[in-house]
């Protein structure tokens, strides 16, 4: 087990595009993965991608707890996607990840970063995606995603790309302390 450091808003490992891996099933990626959950885990994020523990590849881990999608999205969500019964998404490693809106449809919503300790922002992020991915065993995957499975999956990719939410933010004034966001109501959030 290790817990490793993660990289702040400022560090060049996060302004930069991510490298693809060429080798998905290398036990060294299984390695990164390992230490990436244990991280993940540690700092109780809902996903976490390698450059953010400064490892400039395209490798991304997360998962979407039952109770808080079904919060999150409400009643009208479809359940055609990757989603199980309960809403929730079982924690998923994607490699090489790729995505795909389906439609232009977007909608705003909550987001805090690992990244961007302490602050959260209103984002506007595609409601419904469809997202193509390598597993560790060398497999390719496809799903389809909407409300805050599609949220989360845009904003860990993004950091592949050397983006971080608060540069797809369209109005600063919701860029928030965590800790004010009491007078909001305490919205939800992906962080
Ligand atoms: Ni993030």
């Amino acid at each position: 087990m290790a817990i490793l450091k993660i990289a702040r808003m400022g560090h060049p490992v996060l302004a930069r595009k991510a490298d693809p891996v060429p080798e998905p099933t290398h036990p060294e990626i299984r390695r990164l993965v390992r230490d990436m959950v244990d991280t993940m885990e540690d700092a109780g994020g809902t996903g976490l991608a390698a450059p953010q523990v400064h490892v400039p590849l395209r490798v991304v881990i997360f998962f979407v707890e039952g109770e808080r999608a079904a919060r999150e999205d409400g009643e009208d969500a479809t359940g055609e996607d990757a989603r199980g019964e309960d809403g929730g998404v079982p924690l998923t490693v994607m490699i090489n990840p790729e995505i795909e809106p389906l439609g232009p449809e977007q909608e705003a919503g909550w987001e805090a970063c690992l990244s961007v300790p302490e602050l959260a922002g209103q984002v506007p992020r595609y409601r419904r995606i469809r997202y193509r991915f390598t597993d560790l065993e060398g497999k390719p995957q496809e799903r389809i995603a909407e409300g805050f499975h599609a949220r989360v999956v845009q904003h860990e990719c993004d950091h592949l790309d050397g983006v971080l939410y608060p540069q797809r933010m369209t109005d600063l004034k919701s860029l928030v302390f965590s800790s004010e966001m009491r007078h909001q109501g305490q919205p939800e959030m992906v962080d």
